[in-house]
């Protein structure tokens, strides 16, 4: 059943009290490890800006919630959480930029897996490495999976992809079926047994690819082989949440700053609809979907859960846990008789 709650702007990301800023580019230490090292790691260390940002409204977001990633944002000025170290897959992308930019704001240590680690810098400039890591690896090799990059981890959020359609994105054999199933099968058999929770971002109409309008969409694979990466998942015995977007709106954001992004809006479509079924049909700020993906992680009966996700005209949930947690239970409530 699909569950609409219009509340505050999704806008109100929890911005800390302090904004990054992208001055320093350098990356200090990428040339001087090996650049084949499956687990290249880096700090980019934070640069703090006082500006006031026009959005600073969200502090009193922050301040008036519970949940636990809410008392991580709470700390903000303070040493990062120890409770998680969530693996972000594809951070680079319009849905991952947003997740880890999110995941900065409140504070929660997180590590990139990116096959360009140098893509980290010029997009959230320099940060601390205790909240931030980087390491290298292409989730189409298994061999790039060591070990090393899962240690510590407790979460991930996985929202790697590649175009539908043939497209310079496709250029090395970086295919659907070898990004959404490939990919997704060699990131999960490597993950530790130990792992909290893994959120997959997916798509609607992942169970409908032989059907009219699915079908075209599909005419390459790629909904076929994101069900294949699901399917995956959730036999994999792992606690998993798979959010299925609907088309994505607003970005990628692929040469923007972490400022830019925070500052980024969904427009007038902030208000959220969450469904089971694969029955949703529609768009979904990329915003929108970045934030599911993070609130998902605190919410224990989103285990083992599918959800479709749509953003439609109205105000909505922002950054309120509480919110969120309401629109996820209305979603898996059964219809009543
Ligand atoms: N576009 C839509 O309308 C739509 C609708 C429903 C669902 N979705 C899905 O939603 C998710 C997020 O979409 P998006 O548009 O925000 O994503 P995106 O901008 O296309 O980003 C994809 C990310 O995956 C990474 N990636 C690609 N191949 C990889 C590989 N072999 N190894 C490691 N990382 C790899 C990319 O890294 P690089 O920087 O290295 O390229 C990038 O960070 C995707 O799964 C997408 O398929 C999209």
């Amino acid at each position: 059943m699909a569950s609409r709650l219009s509340l505050s702007p999704i806008t109100d990301l929890p911005l800390s009290r302090k904004a990054f800023t992208t001055r320093s580019r350098a990356l200090p230490l990428c040339p001087l490890l090996p650049l084949n090292s499956p687990y290249l790691r880096y700090s980019i260390k934070r640069e703090v800006s006082q500006r006031s940002r026009p959005n600073a409204v969200s502090e009193q977001v922050v301040e008036s919630v519970t949940s636990d990633s809410n008392q991580d944002s709470q700390s903000a000025d303070s040493p990062p959480s120890s409770s998680k170290l969530v693996l972000v897959v594809g951070g680079t992308g319009g849905v991952g930029q947003l997740v880890v930019a999110s995941l900065l704001n409140r504070n929660i240590k997180s590590r990139l897996l990116l096959r360009n680690p140098e893509k980290a810098t010029a997009l959230f400039g320099e940060q601390d490495e205790e909240k931030l890591q980087v390491m290298q690896a292409d989730t189409r090799n298994p061999q790039d999976l060591d070990p090393s990059i899962f240690e510590d981890v407790t979460h991930v959020i996985c929202c790697t992809g590649t175009t539908a359609f043939p497209s310079r994105r496709w250029d090395g054999d970086n295919t659907p079926e070898r990004v959404d199933w490939e990919g997704v099968r060699n990131l999960v058999s490597a993950l530790p047994a130990s792992l909290k929770r893994i959120v997959l971002v997916s798509s609607v109409g992942v169970t409908k690819f032989n059907e009219i309008p699915w079908s075209i969409m599909n005419l390459f694979g790629v909904l076929k082989y994101k069900k294949m990466g699901e399917d995956f998942v959730r036999n994999s015995g792992l606690p998993f949440t798979i959010i299925r977007p609907g088309r994505l709106t607003d970005g990628p954001y692929t040469s923007y700053d972490l400022n830019t992004l925070l500052q980024a809006t969904a427009g007038e479509r902030r208000a959220v609809v969450i469904g089971q079924g694969d029955k949703l049909v529609g768009e979904v700020s990329r915003l929108v979907v970045a934030e599911a993906c993070v609130q998902a992680l605190d919410i224990d009966f989103t285990e083992g859960q599918t959800y479709e996700i749509n953003s439609v005209k109205g105000e909505g949930p922002g950054s309120d846990p509480q919110k969120w947690e309401e629109l996820f239970r209305a979603a898996q409530k059964p219809v009543p008789l």
